[in-house]
């Protein structure tokens, strides 16, 4: 019996892997998007989120006006299911409420003040305020970066059905919008979906290390137990071990999206290349940095557009 089962478990694993598995995406498609006369594109940050409020209309109007050729931006849902621009769980930190995105209907999230604690934009050589900019509907972030060219990264934080129904209908309407929009996210279940449903879209894994037991800074997340970052760092060991020898593959796509200090300790870029995969890189403020990997032509996602002398680590 046990014998059986030894030999029963992998094959049955390696059936199901292969009847799953998605096929790899063209990186043609990627690289479209990646490079712009076969120089890397150069990523705002939520907008670039050291020259305006992040993730809003202005950020990204500011973003245009600061020389990026393109903007990440973060994408949930309200209550009622309607695709807005947010990065974190909760409104606390970037506006004048609190409570959870999820918990609110778009009629009243529409009304908080995105420029509440960060309320003015930097252009080259002028600081303006910004009084009230709301929380905008990922369509109408899409439609500004049109008009100004700029290619989008899209990060999706919750809802693989609520994003690839609305990727679905964005195609309808815009049939050429994978050319110039990608999409990213750290949750494999999501790119899976994006990738098997709306496989038009370049769509890539986000990864850092440490990612289930620890913050960026590499402390445990608050209030966990000692034992909870014990079990959760075993498992980024399994987790890492998993997107470089499998998980990648098995999402079948052309681009994954990774920590600036890894991809630095690591040289772990032409690993990836090797494998026909893209890199892009987060989140590269310091100049030297930006140019070490602009040298090497990777796309890079920067706080500050403007080289700002100011660069803390990122939130
Ligand atoms: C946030 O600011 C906006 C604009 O000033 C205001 O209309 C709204 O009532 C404020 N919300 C809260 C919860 O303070
Ligand atoms: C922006 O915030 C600062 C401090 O938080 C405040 O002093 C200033 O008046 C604000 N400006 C506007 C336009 O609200
Ligand atoms: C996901 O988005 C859809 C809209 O496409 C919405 O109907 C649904 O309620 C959302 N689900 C969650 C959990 O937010
Ligand atoms: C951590 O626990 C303290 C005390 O129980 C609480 O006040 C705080 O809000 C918690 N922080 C988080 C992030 O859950």
């Amino acid at each position: 019996m046990f014998i059986l089962a030894v030999i029963l478990l992998p094959v049955i694993a390696i059936l199901s892997y292969n009847h799953f598995k998605l096929p790899k995406q063209s990186i043609e498609q990627t690289k479209k998007i990646l490079f712009r006369n076969n120089k890397a594109i150069i990523i705002g940050h939520r907008g670039g989120q050291f020259e305006a409020p992040e993730n809003t209309l202005i950020a990204i109007k500011t973003a245009y006006k600061n020389g990026a050729t393109a903007v990440e931006i973060d994408v949930d849902f309200t209550k009622d299911g309607v695709p807005i621009l947010h990065h974190d769980d909760e409104v606390n930190r970037v506006t004048n409420s609190t409570g959870l995105v999820k918990e609110f209907m778009w009629n009243d999230l529409k009304k908080l003040n995105a420029a509440s604690k960060f309320n003015y934009t930097i252009t080259k050589g002028l600081i303006e305020s910004v009084e009230f900019e709301g929380i905008p509907l990922l369509i109408d972030a899409i439609k500004l970066c049109m008009k100004y060219k700029l290619s989008i990264n899209l990060d999706i934080k919750s809802n693989a059905t609520g994003i690839t129904n609305f990727l679905k209908d964005l195609l309808l309407k815009e049939p050429q919008s994978p050319d110039f929009i990608f999409v990213t996210s750290f949750m494999p279940h999501i790119v899976y979906k994006v990738r098997k449903e709306c496989s038009q879209f370049g769509t890539g894994l986000i990864w850092r290390p440490h990612l289930l037991s620890r913050k960026m800074n590499g402390e445990p997340y608050d209030n966990q137990s000692i034992y909870l970052t014990l079990l959760y760092d075993i498992l980024d060991y399994f987790y890492m071990w998993s997107v470089h020898l499998w998980l990648v593959d098995f999402l079948g796509v052309s681009l994954v999206s990774i920590n600036k200090n890894y991809l630095i300790e690591n040289g772990n870029i032409e690993y990836w290349r090797n494998q026909g995969i893209e890199v892009i890189v987060w989140t590269v403020n310091n100049v030297e940095e930006k140019k070490f990997f602009l040298s090497k032509n990777v796309p890079v996602i920067t706080d500050s557009l403007l080289n700002s002398e100011y660069c803390p680590e990122p939130i």
